[in-house]
């Protein structure tokens, strides 16, 4: 993921940023050695040297002293359990901003400390939550809006396969709603209203969830549960790790009335996404059906850091927060409903 938002701006898709740094602990660290290590090397770091982008293994003194100007984000994409002591060393090396990938922290614990030390420095933090900047969602929204007793569903899938399903459980050991569904929980948490504490029930849908343990590890292969809060707000959440790659958005009224219905990659993007799969057939499939939202929410961050502003839509690490709330209650009070 670190290598594709750096390609990104190398490749001028973030008309407001510059790519100063890389820290790469691993591939010019302990895995150094590795095929990916190799390739690291080759591609990124020979490549990009010549286009002054420094390199480095750990974070320290040297970071951004090729910086332009006073504006220095930090992009925060190592593995979720690696990114609360990236993120703190970031700040201490300079960082004025960070960009934070989801879900920033293993636990909400880490998370509030991260944010209450951000504060602290005065460093404002957004979060790589790039379904709250998708059109297919905004759209949704504004759908909903006209009519407020609609519902809406959020669904997510990924393309694992039951032969695959034992590695993703283990490479996520974060489990389902902490790793994949915790998009759909920071949009219910920054548009509807949803928190922890105000839920006021959980209807699941038997037939779309399953709880399995593979590996020693025991998961969701797929959920499908609608949130009531105490505001009289509800969402519905579909999320399966194996029913094909894609996200989508329906807004239906109350009589079941279709409103609104759109996929992330929708008629008029599907041509685009199957060129560009045919272009880079060794990419992961989501960097590319999601590419113009990845561009998209950095150029955002860094247009309004660059302006001292606010970027519309953009999750906070406040409402990363509040996602990662709802993952640790939802996760039990599921599996308890499924006996599992
Ligand atoms: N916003 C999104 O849509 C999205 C999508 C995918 C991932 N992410 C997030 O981005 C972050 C990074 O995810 P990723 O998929 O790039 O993770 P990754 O494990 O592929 O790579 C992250 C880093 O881990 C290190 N690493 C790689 N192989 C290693 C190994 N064998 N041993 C030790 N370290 C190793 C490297 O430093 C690498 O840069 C996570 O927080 C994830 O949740 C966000």
């Amino acid at each position: 993921m670190g290598w594709f938002h750096a390609l990104q701006v190398v490749e001028g898709v973030c008309p407001s940023a510059r790519l100063s740094d890389v820290v790469e602990p691993w591939f010019l660290g302990g895995g150094k050695a590795s095929a990916g290590g190799t390739t690291f090397e080759k591609d990124v770091v020979v490549v990009w040297t010549p286009k002054g982008v420094a390199f480095h293994e750990t974070i320290g003194d040297a970071l951004f002293a090729g910086a332009d100007g006073p504006t220095k984000i930090a992009l925060v994409a190592g593995r979720t359990v690696d990114n609360p002591k990236l993120f703190r060393a970031a700040i201490k090396a300079g960082a004025t901003h960070v960009l934070l990938e989801k879900p920033g922290a293993p636990t909400v614990a880490e998370l509030e400390a991260m944010a209450a030390e951000a504060k602290a420095a005065n460093v404002p933090v957004f979060m790589g939550f790039i379904k709250n900047i998708a059109a297919y969602v905004t759209d949704a929204l504004a759908a909903r809006a006209k009519d407020p007793g609609a519902t809406v569903l959020l669904e997510s899938r990924n393309d694992y396969t039951k032969e695959t399903l034992a590695e993703c459980f283990s490479r996520n050991s974060e489990g389902l709603l902490k790793n994949m569904a915790v998009h759909e929980l920071a949009l219910a948490a920054q548009f509807f209203g949803m928190r922890a504490d105000n839920i006021t029930s959980v209807d699941l849908d038997a037939d779309g969830c399953e709880c399995l343990t593979l590996g020693g590890h025991t998961d969701f292969s797929r959920v499908d549960f609608t949130l009531f809060n105490d505001q009289g707000t509800r969402v519905r959440i579909k999320a399966d790790r194996c029913s094909g790659d894609g996200c989508r958005a329906v807004v239906a009224a109350a009589d079941g009335t279709l409103l609104y219905t759109r996929d992330l990659v929708d008629e008029a993007k599907a041509k685009q996404v199957q060129a560009r799969m045919k272009e880079h057939p060794d990419w992961l499939g989501y960097l590319i059906t999601q590419e113009a939202e990845y561009a998209k929410l950095k150029e955002l961050c860094a247009e309004h850091a660059l302006k001292g502003t606010t970027p519309p839509n953009v999750a906070t690490i406040e409402i990363g927060i509040e996602a990662l709330k709802l993952a640790e209650y939802l996760t039990p009070v599921i599996k308890a409903k499924l006996g599992a």
